[in-house]
């Protein structure tokens, strides 16, 4: 495919409504299909990845449609799902192949999932240790997909603490409790993760515990169907946001953004680094915090992320990366070795897209250090999406805040989670 070229923008102007949260609407698709009848979700973030759920509960046996961004699932009951012809496709999905085995332990046969090439060299232990912990049968194949699980239809509860902070291990494990005959199951993280699962079970009248750093699920016999509305992606807002507060002259609203406050990390490193985000009209949705936002331009300095804020901006890292590049002083990201198991090694890839349009930046094992300028990077050339969609928007904003632009190879890897990503960057980009 031809690049797509992004030319230098002056600012950007107007009002967008980004598409449905990817991470609830994998959810959504998966306990409604579980659920005992029609649930009803609006607002589904319609994307390659999302699709790819869509149909590996319909090979399971739950009826879904999608029209438009409007979606219904026929339950089959907690028990209901039934083994496909084949391997279920998890294309480039982590969520559906880390969270599905979760589900996958409480039915009976056998169950195998295969996802595409990036998506095969991603860890797959850290799902299935703790459900073998648990009593299931699964195997991956030396860590990776294909995995085969043989469900038996009960496991038993486990306390469990998170070795690497990640809502998607969390997710799987607390899914997996809804089958664990015999008491409670608890995840221990020492750091917070998203919590979108939680939120939802307790939605659906799973009994749970939704204490911060301590979660926990009991079995269940049914869940009730889902009426719900997606919030706007606050993955697919965080391009727009960075962009406008580095482009002077902005002036940028963004409505119905989901703002749990386990996704808005870099709202919060933003505003340290001097940025204008404001937030109004909150409200909650489907037991999701809600708010429109609205972005003008600012002067940044520089910071460091560490650790324990890492999970809370996990996927916007590689954006914050180019908000230091800018911003006075040196800023660094520690503790952020996820980074190199994501869809890319993101950590080398925001490397190899930021360098070639003049910005300095040193890689480190877990994470970077940025040498900001609080000017325009040069920009020009040809940059590599990687088969990432996170970093082809990366490279997307960095063209618009250069001087001479960026062709971008691969960018429509953004069709991952954001299919209309580049028509929305020219509706409110001034050139
Ligand atoms: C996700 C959790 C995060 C995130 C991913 C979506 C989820 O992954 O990077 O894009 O929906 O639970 P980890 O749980 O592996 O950190």
């Amino acid at each position: 495919m031809t690049p797509v070229e992004v030319a230098p923008a002056v600012s950007l102007r107007g009002g967008l409504a980004v598409p449905g949260d990817k991470s609830i609407s994998h959810r959504a698709l998966l306990l409604g299909a579980v659920a005992d009848g029609e649930s009803s979700v609006t607002g589904l973030g319609v994307s390659e990845d999302t699709l790819a759920t869509a149909n590996a509960v319909r090979a399971l046996g739950a009826d879904v449609t999608v029209d438009g961004d409007a979606a219904r699932v026929r339950g089959v009951g907690l028990r209901g799902l039934s083994p496909p012809d084949g391997p279920l496709d998890c294309r480039n999905a982590g969520t559906l192949m880390r969270l599905l085995p979760g589900l996958l332990v409480g039915q009976e046969g056998r169950f195998e999932l295969v996802g595409d090439e990036s998506l095969s060299r991603r860890p797959l232990e850290r799902v299935a240790e703790p459900l073998r912990l648990m009593g299931a049968s699964v195997e991956t194949t030396d860590g990776h997909a294909p995995l085969v699980l043989d469900g038996q239809g009960a496991v038993k509860p486990i306390r469990y603490e998170l070795p690497v902070a990640s809502a998607q291990v969390k997710s799987c494990v607390l899914l997996a409790g809804l089958y664990a005959s015999g008491g409670r199951t608890e995840v221990i993280e020492l750091v917070p993760t998203r919590d979108h699962t939680e939120r939802m079970l307790e939605g659906a009248g799973a009994r749970m515990r939704r204490k911060a750093g301590a979660p926990a699920v009991w079995p269940a016999e049914h869940l009730r169907p889902l009426e719900l509305r997606v919030p706007g992606d606050f993955s697919s807002a965080a391009p727009f946001i960075v962009a406008a507060t580095l482009l002077p002259g902005s002036e940028l609203r963004l409505q119905d953004v989901g703002v749990n406050p386990t996704r808005t990390g870099l709202l919060s490193v933003l505003e340290r680094m001097g940025a204008r985000v404001a937030l109004f009209n909150r409200r909650t949705e489907g037991g999701e915090p809600v708010a429109d936002l609205e972005v003008t331009p600012a002067d940044l300095v520089a910071t460091t992320v560490d650790a324990v804020e890492v999970p809370s901006l996990v996927d916007e890292l590689p954006l914050f990366a180019l908000a230091a590049a800018l911003a006075r002083g040196d800023s660094l990201v520690r503790g952020a070795q996820e980074l190199r198991v994501k869809e890319s090694d993101r950590i080398e890839a925001v490397k190899n897209v930021l360098r070639p349009l003049g910005i300095r930046i040193e890689t480190t094992h877990d994470g970077f250090r940025v040498r900001g300028v609080p000017s325009r990077p040069k920009g020009g050339g040809v940059v590599d999406a990687a088969g990432d969609h996170r970093i082809a928007m990366l490279a997307a904003v960095a063209g618009l805040v250069s001087r001479e632009g960026v062709r971008i190879e691969g960018a429509e890897t953004v069709a991952v989670s954001f299919p209309d990503f580049f028509a929305m960057l020219d509706s409110i980009a001034v050139r």
